[in-house]
């Protein structure tokens, strides 16, 4: 660069900042001119070689020169700036015009829907809606309900008992019906009583029909004056509006619990489609136990009681034509999707 003349001088600058990309390559060009070795330095310092009558025309052309030159690095400068400005806003620019990627709704699932379903026919024809705990002290879920310790009836639930320490003293278990609530919510409230109680119940148990953890709904109907009669129509008037069909038929058929007297399992049967003419069992229901009144507080030569306890999945399970209960808790998209509303 040595032999340059002044404007091929400035011309070379202008090439060499011209070439560099970034800051990083400006500055390496800016040194070889202005830097402590550079160019312009190099010809400043040789000044002093000149005959003294010549030095100040010289130094004057050539800080003239570096000046030029200081121009050049510092528009070099700038363009790089805005080149990465721009770069930067190009790649984080959201174009407005690009449809949507979508939301991805969730959906409700269908033991969900089934409990809603449940819930607005019962609160349609005036029952209350409570909920109540899942891990239940043994007294509710089994003595409270006419079932005392080494009563056989516990045999008939595989329950699973809470390891809680201390607390356990008191008897802690996971709630293997949805029963417990006659006694909690009849305690709490002046008859005439008219609840249900959905949720989820567990029992040591699993196959095709049945799972560690399930959902049953409990209905109470405590009353002066009511008789079997009244829950027959009334459990009818649920089924019929549940499946949305009146050819429906109900039986009582005799049975035992610890709590009811007299017992006795709800089937139903279709008149037709896949299932017709099969009896299928749907619900365990009978009248208050004279016990269990008098545990709630009440006069059982007064007041009459009358409940059932039936099996969600059960429910969801002939609602909508399904074999096997353990799809409900597989959580395969492809089977909840079916149910998306
Ligand atoms: C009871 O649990 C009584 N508490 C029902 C009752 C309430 C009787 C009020 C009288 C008065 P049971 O054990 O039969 O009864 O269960 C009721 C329903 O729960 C069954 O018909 C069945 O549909 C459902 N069920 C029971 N065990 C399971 C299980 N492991 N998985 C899925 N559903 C089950
Ligand atoms: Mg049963």
């Amino acid at each position: 660069m040595n032999a340059l003349e002044p404007d091929q001088l400035i011309a070379e600058a202008k090439r060499q900042t011209g070439a560099a990309a970034d800051a990083a390559a400006l500055a390496d060009a800016k040194a070889r001119f202005l830097g402590r070795d550079g160019e312009i330095t190099r010809r400043l310092k040789s000044l002093s070689k000149l005959p003294a009558d010549q030095r100040s025309a010289a130094g004057q052309a050539l800080n003239s020169v570096k000046r030029a030159i200081e121009d050049v690095v510092r528009n070099r400068e700038h363009e790089i700036e805005a080149a990465q400005l721009d770069a930067r806003l190009a790649e984080e620019a959201i174009d407005v015009t690009l449809p949507g990627r979508g939301l991805a709704a969730g959906g409700l699932h269908p033991i969900t829907l089934t409990l809603e379903r449940i819930e607005r026919i019962f609160r349609s024809i005036g029952f209350d809606v409570a909920d109540g705990p899942e891990i239940e002290e043994d007294f509710f879920n089994f003595t409270a309900l006419n079932t005392p310790e080494n009563h056989p009836a516990r045999s008939m639930h595989d329950t699973f008992y809470v390891d809680a320490g201390d607390e356990g003293r008191r008897g802690l278990l996971l709630r293997t019906h949805t029963s417990p609530m006659q006694i909690r919510y009849a305690r709490m409230h002046e008859p005439p009583i008219r609840v249900i109680a959905p949720g989820k119940t567990y029992r040591v148990d699993s196959d095709a029909t049945h799972s560690p953890m399930f959902h049953q709904v409990e209905g109470l109907w405590v009353e002066e004056g009511i008789s079997l009669t009244d829950l027959k129509s009334v459990y009818a008037d649920f089924i019929h509006r549940f499946f949305e069909r009146e050819d429906i038929d109900l039986r009582f058929r005799p049975s035992y619990f610890p709590f009811t007297e007299p017992s006795a399992e709800i089937d139903m049967r279709f008149a037709d489609g896949p299932l017709a003419g099969r009896w299928l069992e749907v619900s365990g229901s009978g009248q208050v136990h004279p016990n269990v009144i008098r545990n709630i507080g009440l006069d059982p030569e007064r007041y009459v009681g009358f409940a059932f306890g039936s099996g969600v999945e059960r429910l969801a399970m002939l609602r909508y034509g399904i074999g096997d209960l353990r799809l409900f808790f597989d959580n395969d998209l492809r089977f909840l999707r079916q149910f998306e509303r």
